[in-house]
């Protein structure tokens, strides 16, 4: 079958592996229908996380086909339509059963942090991912789920990552009615944040970003307000000065390791590794939130340490909440928003790329080159 193939920092491409098989009795095989390529996926593409193995395939969103099922699969069956969630989550375990499934004990059982990811190098397990025409899915009792006969394939293929995390990154930053709302980073889960601030009731809703045509993009789509930090004398005044000087309510890291706008922390973070990726909008939320505010992070940052202001979030009394999303948990509420109209992931997807292209696709994500937003890659098998 093709699938995506990791070469090296900066350099993929498509080739051919062996048809993956059933090696557990609660595996099924999917093929893939559709398969997105997601923010996270450029930290492995950019080198910064560890045990990244060349000949590995990505890919944790992706919805398609039940093609084969072991003999303990009863929840789906041969021939459904299933979104499957980005953890790999055993559904016994003592964190699955709290629904913390971003942190099963079993799936990646040699790891202290992270339960196991499609697709996300040695460090989150090892499985390969569904940037593929063919994926294994393991323990396929507990995250696959049927794709309602009324949802667009297009719709569901977001609802694997991208709105799960947009929403959790609002629900773990506590908004209050009336909140003031800043969110670093408009790139999909940065859109998606803004977007479900307002339903956890925010008040006002910022996003802080320097690529012009993402921030263009989320005033549009989530009906926020949108700043260049490089047009901003200082990022973290600005939003004290737009505040009364009292500072955001909450504010939400959706950049993650590869932060730009910080000559030291890029280089120490994202040049000579001497840190888990570059803090900067970490750094810039603790330091813009109000005293006794939140801070909600789900921009991803790898294992090793960080240099973030713990004496500020001390001194503040802040509350930091993050996780990996638990996107399980999430699924049967936004089903519901999706299918009431309140939330419209598909309209986020600007590019939609034959598999066998996705060594380009790569590159115009990560250079965020012909207004990309997020793009879908469709094995030929599969239907556009
Ligand atoms: N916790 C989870 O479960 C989970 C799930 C999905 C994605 N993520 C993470 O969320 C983050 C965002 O994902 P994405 O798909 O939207 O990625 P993306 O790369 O498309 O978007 C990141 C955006 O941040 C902007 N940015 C860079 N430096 C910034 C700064 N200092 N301040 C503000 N904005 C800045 C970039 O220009 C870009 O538009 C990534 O770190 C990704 O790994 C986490
Ligand atoms: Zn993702
Ligand atoms: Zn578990």
């Amino acid at each position: 079958m093709l699938a995506m193939n990791y070469r090296g920092p900066y350099r993929v491409r498509v080739a051919n592996k062996p048809h993956p098989e059933i090696l557990h009795p609660q595996d099924a095989i999917v093929r893939v229908t559709r398969s997105c390529i997601c923010g996270s996926d450029l930290h492995l593409y950019h080198g910064l996380v560890p045990d990244t193995r060349v000949g590995s395939t990505f890919g944790h969103e992706f919805v398609g086909i039940v093609e084969e099922i072991g003999p303990d699969v009863t929840k789906i069956k041969v021939g459904d339509q299933v979104l499957v969630p980005f953890n790999i989550a055993c559904g016994e375990c003592v964190f699955c059963k709290q629904e913390l499934y971003g942190n099963c004990h079993e799936s990646n059982a040699q790891a202290t942090a992270v339960g196991a990811i499609f697709g996300y190098s040695h460090t989150a397990g090892g499985y390969d991912g569904g940037q593929a025409e063919y994926a294994r899915v393991p323990y396929a009792n507990v995250g696959p789920t049927v794709i309602p006969a009324d949802m667009d394939p297009d719709d569901a293929v977001l609802l694997t990552d991208v709105v799960p995390t947009g929403y959790q990154a609002a629900e773990m930053a506590g908004i209050q009615t009336g909140d003031t709302v800043v969110i670093f980073g408009a790139g999909p889960v940065g859109i998606m944040a803004a977007k479900c601030a307002w339903l956890f009731g925010a008040g006002r809703v910022i996003v802080i970003d320097h690529v012009e045509y993402r921030l263009e993009f989320v005033r549009n789509y989530a009906q926020c307000e949108a700043y260049n930090f490089e047009s901003l004398e200082d990022p973290v005044l600005f939003i004290k000065k737009t505040t009364g000087w009292l500072g955001a309510d909450v504010c939400i890291d959706a950049v993650g390791g590869d932060a730009a706008g910080s000559a030291m922390q890029t280089l120490t973070g994202r040049k000579l590794l001497l840190q888990a990726g570059s803090a900067t909008a970490l750094h810039w939320a603790i330091n813009a939130v109000k005293k006794g505010g939140i801070v909600s992070v789900v921009g991803v940052y790898g294992p090793t340490d960080n240099l973030v202001p713990i004496g500020n979030m001390m001194n503040k009394g802040l509350t930091m909440r993050g996780n990996q999303t638990s996107v399980k948990r999430l699924l049967p509420r936004l089903i519901e928003h999706v299918q009431a109209g309140r939330l419209s992931p598909k309209d986020i997807i600007t590019h939609r790329v034959p598999l066998e292209e996705a060594a380009d696709a790569y590159h115009i994500f990560s250079a965020k080159l012909d207004n990309c937003i997020k793009t879908v890659l469709i094995p030929s098998p599969a239907k556009f």
